[in-house]
Parts: structure tokens; sequence; C-alpha cells
């Protein structure tokens, strides 16, 4: 019923490398996808791009000691070179700094303000007074009102966990000068969302429930939930400025600018290849377009209501029809992080692994975090490589090839009659590619794949189970139709697996058809329609060179990866141990209490003859005190803090004398050692600052 498909991908902020979640997440199933149409022959624009304004990257820019010119510029650049080398096969990748789309948006913008789409509002906003600048609140710190943390964020704190407004934070400061903050007021500009409720209700809860649970699940608590006006606006010096007058110091909000850089994205290769793509309006005003986002979890609300809330408000757009959003990946258990650098970047992996796209490209949909978030383990990278990339696809193909090279000059050979056993084995191919449709248009990419390479496994038994390489010393006529059958079903797999793994399939028609790939793929022998089909590659036809599809990944190459792993882990934990003491205050002041009180403590000095640890408790030190009045022994929970507990014999220290006895692991405890916290935990035994006499008082 579309006509065309126009597929976008969240336009990743060009603060960073882009890492292998984000790959999991968006690029590499919306890789997939697209592929997959444009091997079936169909129109489809594939949209991609930098997201280059917005507080992220001014914050990068600040960590490095650069502009945040230098910062987009460096990323962009970084991000696309590094899609390219992937064989993320973008129609347009472009970036929101252009020219194009500066004006795209500020004319998209100034359409819904002439026609009265927004409200304008004046509210209270943090301000420094110092700077002249009003804070966004993630460069707003202070204390967290529930842990009390210092430094924690205006919207979060990174020490409870607690989502926090910049409003309930304890003493706010700007992040970035330490400058205490007041309120100020300020106006914006808001979309009124409440105003859309009633039509997002019915277009997602109605007309949308083939949505991914995840994806429908998260629209529909933000719509119970109600929906309030939004800002659209921000007090900042970095993004495209308001095109309203009065509005000076103020910029789009990034989240009203990103999502038209899909738009603007688009006019940009249509302006530049017309011949090619046509004009930009069709693929976003005409109803037989299918849009699709594909997103991560993170952005659902932005490209399910916010967006869909803006195309509506301009009235002349089309809207998704579909919004497959993965959850996260984490990377060896751990959530990944660009400020923590706890990432596999893909430019770096591109780097490691020469010519290894598709592994990567392959483990992560084979773990792809579809319905929930998963895990990328090393490990797991090499088994599945080992295991299944080299064991079964590889190791089919190299066979089939090898073996045809060997008894058959390199040529197809020719087929007699099938025997029932091969006529099984078709069988149990030909519905792959009914299979892998309904998975794909799906968007169920981890199943699609686990088909293709299912696939891959009946040629790999086929062969062990028909055993050519002995039958060619009695029987070649048979021989000859073993080998043009696997022949066939690698031609098969060249195909199935071309969305997934198109370097090894491409790698593979050389093999098996050097001369035979028209461009496109869609115009040769091994278009999506021919998938299943036993006759794709003609008797005589010779073979390419041949060379292993997969190779084995080694031990030292996993532990290379791993070991920096654990040195960054090792970095970050002495870093968040820094901050935790450079962070550190004293604890606040107990309620009053009286003279009375104090003095019904007997605190008294006492020298250590001995201190060793308590048997089978990790906890506990057992004190042998000189307390001037014949001895004592106490326990104390400080062991953690001692290793060596022999530092503290001889010294004189203050323990409380008149405490009740109490047992601990079998030893009397008579009475508490004092000691000091420390701002890492640590308890640090409290002593004299000269010698006194056993069994003096303290007060
Ligand atoms: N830069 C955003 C992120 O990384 C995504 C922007 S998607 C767009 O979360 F729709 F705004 F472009
Ligand atoms: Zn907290």
């Amino acid at each position: 019923m579309f006509k065309r498909t126009l597929v976008t991908t969240a336009l990743p902020y060009a603060n960073g490398p882009v890492h292998i979640g984000h790959l999991a997440g968006v690029y590499v199933p919306a890789d997939i996808y697209v592929r997959y149409l444009r091997l079936k022959g169909r129109d489809v624009l594939f949209v991609g791009g930098s997201d280059e304004h917005g507080v992220p990257v001014t914050i990068r820019a600040r960590k490095e000691g650069i502009t945040t010119q230098e910062v987009v510029d460096r990323y962009h650049e970084l991000i696309k070179s590094s899609f390219e080398r992937f064989g993320i096969s973008f129609d347009v990748y472009s970036r929101t700094t252009s020219a194009i789309h500066h004006k795209f948006a500020s004319d998209y913008f100034r359409k819904l303000y002439d026609n009265g789409k927004f409200i304008e509002q004046t509210t209270e906003q943090f301000y420094d007074p110092e700077t002249g600048h009003f804070l966004t609140d993630r460069n707003i710190r202070g204390e967290c009102p529930h842990c009390h943390a210092a430094g924690a964020y205006g919207d979060q704190c990174e020490k409870c966990g607690s989502t926090l407004s910049p409003e309930e934070l304890i003493n706010p400061y700007n992040a970035e000068t330490g400058n205490p903050l007041v309120k100020k007021p300020t106006s914006h500009w808001y979309l009124p969302l409440d105003q859309y409720q009633q039509w997002l209700e019915k277009w997602i809860l109605e007309d949308h429930k083939e949505w991914r649970p995840n994806v429908y699940g998260q629209c529909k608590s933000w719509l119970d939930g109600g929906l309030r006006p939004r800002a659209v606006t921000r007090d900042l010096d970095w993004g495209i400025p308001v095109p309203v007058e009065g509005a000076e110091g103020k910029v789009l909000y990034v989240w009203f600018d990103a999502p038209i850089g899909y738009i603007s994205n688009t006019k940009e290769i249509c302006d530049a290849q017309p011949e090619k793509w046509g004009k930009w309006e069709t693929w976003w005003k005409d109803q037989d377009t299918r849009l699709i986002h594909f997103i991560g979890k993170d952005n659902i609300v932005f490209h399910c209501i916010v967006f869909p809330a803006m195309l509506k408000a301009d009235g002349s757009y089309i809207l998704p029809d579909n919004v497959p959003s993965n959850e996260f990946l984490n990377l060896e258990g751990d959530k990944i992080s660009t400020s923590r650098n706890w990432a596999v970047w893909l430019n770096e992996y591109l780097d490691d692994f020469p010519g290894k796209q598709d592994v990567l490209r392959y483990v992560l949909t084979a773990n792809a975090p579809e319905t929930k978030d998963n895990d990328f383990t090393w490990a797991d990278f090499q088994a599945r490589n080992n295991n299944e990339l080299v064991a079964i696809y590889g190791n089919f193909v190299n066979r089939a090839l090898v073996l045809t090279k060997k008894y058959f000059e390199g040529k197809v050979p020719k087929t007699s009659d099938f025997t029932d056993y091969d006529r099984a084995t078709i069988d149990e191919f030909k519905n792959v590619k009914a299979q892998l449709e309904s998975l794909l248009e799906d968007f169920k990419f981890r199943e699609a794949q686990k088909e293709a390479m299912n696939l891959a496994r009946i040629g790999n038994k086929y062969l062990a189970d028909t055993e050519p390489w002995k039958l060619a010393k009695t029987d070649m006529e048979r021989t000859a139709t073993i080998l043009n059958l696997s022949l066939q079903i690698a031609a098969n797999l060249s195909i199935a697996f071309e969305p997934f793994l198109p370097f090894s399939s491409d790698k593979l028609r050389q093999m098996i058809a050097p001369l035979s790939t028209a461009s496109p793929l869609s115009n040769s022998p091994f278009k999506w329609e021919n998938l299943g089909r036993i006759d794709l590659l003609p008797e005589g036809q010779s073979l390419g060179e041949v060379s292993l599809l997969f190779e084995k990944i080694e031990d030292d190459a996993i532990q290379a990866q791993l070991d920096r792993l654990a040195r960054i882990k090792a970095e970050n934990e002495a870093a968040a141990k820094e901050a935790e003491l450079a962070n550190w205050k004293p604890a606040a002041i107990k309620a009053d209490t009286s003279i009375d009180e104090f003095d019904k403590m007997d605190i008294r000095v006492a020298t250590v003859l001995d201190c060793q640890p308590v048997k089978k408790s990790e906890r506990l030190l057992q004190f042998t005190l000189d307390d001037g009045m014949g001895g004592r022994t106490i326990l104390s929970g400080i062991a953690q803090s001692y290793p060596d507990p022999s530092v503290l014999i001889g010294k004189q220290v203050l323990f409380i004398a008149n405490f009740p006895p109490r047992k601990m692991m079998g030893i009397e405890s008579q009475g508490m050692i004092l000691s000091a916290v420390d701002a890492d935990g640590k308890l640090v035994v409290t002593t004299v600052s000269r010698e006194v006499k056993n069994g003096a008082q303290v007060g």
C-alpha cells in the first residue's frame, strides 16, 4: 500500500564517538531493514546525521578545553567516517549545524509561531548573576535533598540515583563556575502538548496497537500521566536563534531542532540529486510514504509524542508509521557510559579488528536488546565468531567451494536426479524467504538473523551427511549433484545474509559468481525475490578465488580488550574515590545535648599493650589495654581500617569505660575505643597529644 519508505535513525550527539550501544539499539537494525528493502527493489531513503546542538556538546567542549564548534566538527567527522567504514548505508548523513538545517528549523518554528501554535510563559529559572547566564538542569549542582551527597545534578543524584529537579537541590550552584545561583524570571515559548492529548491518544493507543510493547507502554504511561506544555526554547548561546524579535539570547531547544534535522537532511539530498531522489516533499508530505524512526528507548517520548505533535501543529506532514525502539545494551555487566569511557567505541573496534565489521554486526544482532536490556561480553563475541560464523557458515561455504575446485575444476557441476534426502533438504529451506520476510517486516531482526544462520546449518548438515569427499572416489555423478546443491545453498546464503552481513555476502558472491553481480543487487541474480531457488548458479559457471569467509578470533585479541576494560574500571574507581574525597563535607551537627548528658560518659586513657584480629571475624580487633586499673579487653569493629593492627601497640587511646560488658565471638568486650571516621570511611583510632597517666579521665 505504501509506495516508498523513509527510514530515519536518531541523530547522535556529536559529543563523542558512537559505541556498540548506539549500534545495537539503532543503526544496525535500521541498516538491516534498509538493505532488505533495497534488495527487494523498494523505493527507500535512509536518513542520518549528527545532532550538534544542546548542552551535551557544550559540556564536552569545556571538558576538552576547546570550542563547541571544534567539538562538533571533530565528532561529526569521526562518527560519519566510522559509520561508513562499518557499512551503515546512509543515503544522507548531514549535520544540524548546516546552513540548510538552520534555515529550515528556523522557518519551521516561525510558521508555528505565526499560526499561534505556541504559548508564551514566564517562569523563574536559575541564573548565575556573575556570568549572566540561565542554567540548564545538567549545569546546576548542589546537595542532594535525599542522601545529602554533595554535587548532585539538577536532574539526578548520581550517588543515590534519585531523579531531581533543580528546585529540590540544597544550595544550588553553577557546575562550571561554582557561583551560587538566584532565581530570575525568563519567558519562553511552549508547545501546548495538552492540546494534542486526545489526538495522540487516538493516534497511538487506538491506531498503533502494533507498535512494540515497550514503545506502546511508554507512550501510554506518558499519556495516562496527562501531557503538559513543553518549552521549545532555551536561554543558551549555542543553538539556532529563536526567530522572533526581542528573543535575543534565546535558541531553539535541541529537541525541537534535532528531529527537524530528519526533514532538512532529506531536503539536502533531494536538492543535491533531484533526478535520483525527487522532491523532499514527496518523502515528507505524501501519504504514500511510510515513515519509520529507529531510536533507543530514551528517545521514545520525543519521537512518539513531541515530534508528532510538532508535525501535527504544522499540519502538512505525514506521521511515523512505526517507531521501533530498542532497550539498552550493557557492556560486561555494566551500563555503557560515554563520560566513564565504559564502551566499545566503533572507531576503535574498526582499528582493532580490521575487516571484521560483520562479526560485530552479527554479534550485536544476535544479542539485540529488542525486548529487554542485554549484555555484550567479549567472551560471547569470540564464541559467536568461532562457533557460529566460522564453524557453521564459513565452514560450509569453504567445503563446498574447495571440493568444487578439487573435483570439478572450479566450475559449478551438473545436477542429476535428486535423492529423497536432497528433496528433504530443499524442503527445509523453501520457506526461508517467507519466514525472513515476516520477521523483518515485524522488526524482529534477532530472530531473522537466526533463520539465516539456520540456512547455513542446513547446508553444513547436508555436506556432513552426504560426505561428497568420500563419494568422489566411487560416484562422480552423485558428487556433482551434491556440490551443485551446496553451491546453490551458498548462493542463497549470500542473499539471506545480505541485510545482516553485507561485507561477507559481497565476498561470498565474488567467490561463487565473480562475473554475475550487477548493481544494484535487486537487478542481479542475488535479488531478494530469488531467495529459496536452487538454480541461482548456472552449470558450468566458474567460481572465483576461494578464501576463508570468516577467521577464528584468538584469545589474545580478546584478552587485549578485557585488559583495556579492566584498566578503565580501575581508573574510574580511582577517580570516583578522588571525587568523593574532594566533595567530602562534615556531617550535620546533631541535635543539642547538655553537659549533664556528657558527664554520664566515663571516657579514659589507656595504653594498647596488644592488638590482634579476632579469629573468624572480618571486622573485629581485640585490644588488650593497660587502663591503670588492672587492665581490660575491648573489641572494636575497625579491622578493615587496620590491615596491620600492630601499629596501634604502644599508643595511648581513648575509650568509654562505663558501657556494660558485651560478648562478641565468645570474647567479653569491656567498653568502646573512640575512633574518627575519615572521608573514605576508614576509622582512625584517637590518641592523646602527649603521654598521660593510664586511667586519666577525659572531659
Ligand atoms: N541526540 C539525541 C540522543 O542522542 C537523539 C536525537 S534524535 C532526533 O539521544 F530526533 F532528535 F534527531
Ligand atoms: Zn542523593
